[in-house]
């Protein structure tokens, strides 16, 4: 099994001085023994501050969107180039990302595409709304949103996936160990009808949505999953250093490493 990995994805929040302070505050607590991957994903305007701060320890840094072209006349967008001088990984298709800013499957294939040719490694967010929940098309939505975002590409080794039901996101009400494995089963198997069984298994699946340091350890046991996305509780330097730590006592419980 692969070390687990824990995100912060901190959304439109933290100045740059802020941002320098929750930083430290995580490092402060945080053990040098972990063996987990952690991932910090703050607003553009602190990834510099972020990534300079973190370059000697394991902390990784990540930006939480990109644009699919790679330089030109396109007015306040970032390029996979300008965030791999900064930073390893990128979220794309985040759920705020399509639901808010009208982000389709056809622009997160294409920003995977970019992302992909530039060495960026990807986290690809997918996820029902409620609505499509109670219609019974959650696996129908995971297997278009999959399916799309990925077509054409070949290869996945650079890529993790989060499931982020969007009816979990930020509303304290995390998805039940039940739904969320269900969400990561079906994910699974579309990666295995698509890239083969040892690329599926080997995949990382995230779990996001109200994740917080009560519930994190019963949705790696219970849920299966190799991680989590973690948005409110990443915010606040104890919450983000207790899941980390949880995180990696379960992964000594249970033998997950490298
Ligand atoms: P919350 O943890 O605040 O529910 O957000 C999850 C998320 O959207 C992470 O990308």
């Amino acid at each position: 099994m692969s070390k687990l990995l824990i995100a912060g994805n901190w959304k439109m929040n933290n100045t740059v001085e802020a941002a320098e302070q929750l930083v430290r505050a995580i490092e402060e607590n945080l053990e040098s023994t972990i063996d987990v991957e952690v991932i910090l994903c703050p607003p553009f305007t602190s990834l510099s501050k972020v990534a300079e701060l973190t370059n000697k320890n394991s902390i990784k840094v990540g930006a939480q969107n990109v644009y699919h072209e790679q330089k030109g006349a396109f007015t306040g967008e970032i390029s996979p180039e300008m965030i791999k001088e900064l930073c390893e990984y990128v979220i794309i298709g985040h759920s705020e990302r399509r639901l808010i800013l009208g982000e389709t499957n056809k622009i997160v294939n294409m920003k995977i595409t970019a992302a992909i040719n530039k060495g960026l490694n990807i986290i690809l967010c997918v996820g029902e709304t409620l609505e499509q929940r109670e219609r019974g098309k959650t696996q129908e939505i995971i297997r278009e949103q999959l399916t799309q975002s990925l077509s054409d590409i070949q290869r996945i080794e650079n890529i993790t996936i989060a499931y982020e039901p969007v009816w979990a996101i930020g509303t304290g009400i995390s998805a039940s160990t039940m739904d969320c494995k269900n969400g990561i089963e079906t994910i699974r198997s579309i990666l295995q009808e698509m890239y083969g069984e040892l690329t599926a298994q080997s995949t990382k699946i995230l779990y996001g949505g109200s994740v917080n340091p009560q519930n994190i350890e019963a949705l790696l046991r219970e849920a299966g999953i190799d991680g989590g996305l973690i948005g409110g509780a990443s915010l606040n330097a104890e919450s983000f250093v207790s899941i980390i730590n949880k995180s990696n006592i379960f992964s000594q419980k249970t033998g997950s490493n490298d």
